[in-house]
């Protein structure tokens, strides 16, 4: 019984802030829709970010992280922002969970 009450009180708390994505998976979606302008190291150096303005995010950087939630990240990716296009007609809510997983992996602590 108090097994079962600490394990729905620690999902709950683990809720919000949780992406159930899958990083290999999104690894494999990167590598189609978003190298060409965030780069293979996710630096936003990709050879079609040239010349765009605002350029793309540094992933690696820490502090690019520090101002913003996965719920966040989540819309952008799914409605776009500014030059980035959206991916939300496109690709399902899990691939875009799986692609967040994935350029988290890109941060330097
Ligand atoms: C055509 C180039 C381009 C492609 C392709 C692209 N992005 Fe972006 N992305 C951008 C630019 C430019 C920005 C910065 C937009 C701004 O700050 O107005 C950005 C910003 C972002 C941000 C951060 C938003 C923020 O507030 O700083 C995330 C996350 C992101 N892109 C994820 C992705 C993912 C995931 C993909 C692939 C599904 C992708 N992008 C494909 C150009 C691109």
């Amino acid at each position: 019984m108090g097994v079962w009450i600490t394990l729905v009180l620690a999902l709950i708390a683990w809720g919000p802030e949780r992406a159930w994505g899958d990083a290999g998976a999104g690894a494999i979606l990167y590598q189609s829709r978003c190298i060409s302008c965030h780069g293979t190291q996710g630096n936003g150096k990709g050879p079609a970010a040239t010349g765009i303005s605002p350029s793309p995010p540094d992933f690696t950087d820490p502090s690019f992280w520090k101002g913003v939630t996965d719920s966040y990240l989540l819309h952008v990716i799914t409605n776009g922002l500014g030059p980035m296009p959206g991916w939300g007609a496109t690709l399902s809510p899990l691939d875009i969970d799986n692609l967040l997983e994935y350029i988290k992996t890109f941060r330097k602590r």
